[in-house]
């Protein structure tokens, strides 16, 4: 693919109608959204799709997110019932993805679904990604923006790091609200609900055991990988660790100094980011409680350290 440099813009008027133009030739882009950065293409399209895939060295077993303006859009795409209606209405535009039956006739490229009878859809938060969707004219498919398996990207210096050459821009939107990926919930046929991923809401809910891969792809432990060991649990760090600290257990930078869980969410990629470049060749991470959205932060740390 492309050995230069990918530009960096700010995703002010100019810089939104730039990503739009590239993307809609088929390029990449990566923008920011309340969760994490995404590494966008349009969905409707199998070249630009599969650009995405090669960029990150994901899986090509492993869908999709498919990001929307509203539910008005959503319903182009996938079967709509009452559950996850009411879902929608109560939390989009935010950090939830549906993973709702996949419309037979839906235009998208085959490989945004990877092959399922589902497809997963958000309707993001985010001003700069609003804005670019109602720029587009078509969906725009997102993973996060790094190279598969590894940390994921909460500012676009982050991005650049993984990403740089292999994406055609990146959108600087400043550092993301949430810091970790949406809450993925299934809502089947039925009408019953199931939580694949846990993320920023629904943060007391049960999430449901892994079941078959096909049913939960991209869920495989080994994923928000600094590239070095990474103890848990820590409280103090050994000679060769760069130590993350949270509340009192002091450490090299800290998630949260108040033991704020919201804000360590935020810190949480951070955080492993410079744990990963730091000189150290070991990163230890203090304890952090596993209650509400403590639980979401302790699933990455969980994969991150496997
Ligand atoms: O917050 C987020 O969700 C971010 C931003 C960019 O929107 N996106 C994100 O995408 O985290 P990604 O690709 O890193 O994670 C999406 C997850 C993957 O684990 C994938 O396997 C799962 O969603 N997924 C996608 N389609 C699915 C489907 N039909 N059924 C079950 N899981 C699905
Ligand atoms: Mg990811």
């Amino acid at each position: 693919m492309m050995d230069s440099k990918t530009p960096i813009i700010t995703a002010d008027q100019a810089g939104l109608a730039r990503a739009a133009q590239i993307l809609a030739r088929g390029g990449l882009v990566a923008v920011p959204t309340e969760t994490v950065y995404g590494l966008a293409a349009r969905a409707d399209s199998d070249q630009a799709v599969q650009r995405i895939y090669a960029a990150k060295g994901r899986p090509d077993h492993n869908p999709l997110i498919v990001h929307v303006a509203d539910l008005a859009k959503a319903r182009a795409y996938a079967l709509v019932q009452p559950e996850a209606e009411a879902l929608a209405r109560q939390f989009w535009p935010g950090p939830l993805t549906l993973v709702l039956p996949r419309k037979s006739d839906a235009r998208l490229a085959r490989a945004v679904t990877a092959g399922l009878p589902t497809l997963a859809l958000r309707a993001p938060a985010h001003p700069a990604m609003r804005a670019l969707l109602a720029l587009c004219e078509f969906p725009l498919a997102a993973p996060s923006a790094n190279r598969s398996g590894f940390i994921s990207p909460t500012c676009a210096a982050h991005v650049a790091a993984s990403l740089d050459g292999r994406i055609d821009l990146i959108l600087d939107g400043g550092p993301c609200a949430a810091g970790l990926e949406s809450t993925i919930i299934a809502v089947r046929e039925d009408g019953t609900r199931e939580i694949l991923r846990p993320g920023p809401l629904f943060a007391d809910e049960p999430v449901s055991a892994p079941g078959n891969e096909l049913e939960a792809p991209g869920q495989e432990l080994r994923h928000y990988a600094p590239g070095k060991p990474l103890r848990l649990g820590a409280m103090t760090p050994e000679a060769d660790e760069f130590m993350i600290g949270f509340g009192e257990v002091a450490g090299d930078c800290n998630l949260s100094p108040d033991g704020d869980l919201t804000e360590a969410a935020a810190q949480l990629y951070a955080c492993l980011h410079l744990g990963a470049l730091a000189q150290k060749p070991g990163i230890a991470v203090a304890c952090v409680p596993d209650t509400g959205l403590g639980r979401a932060i302790n699933d990455r740390l969980r994969r991150a350290a496997s």
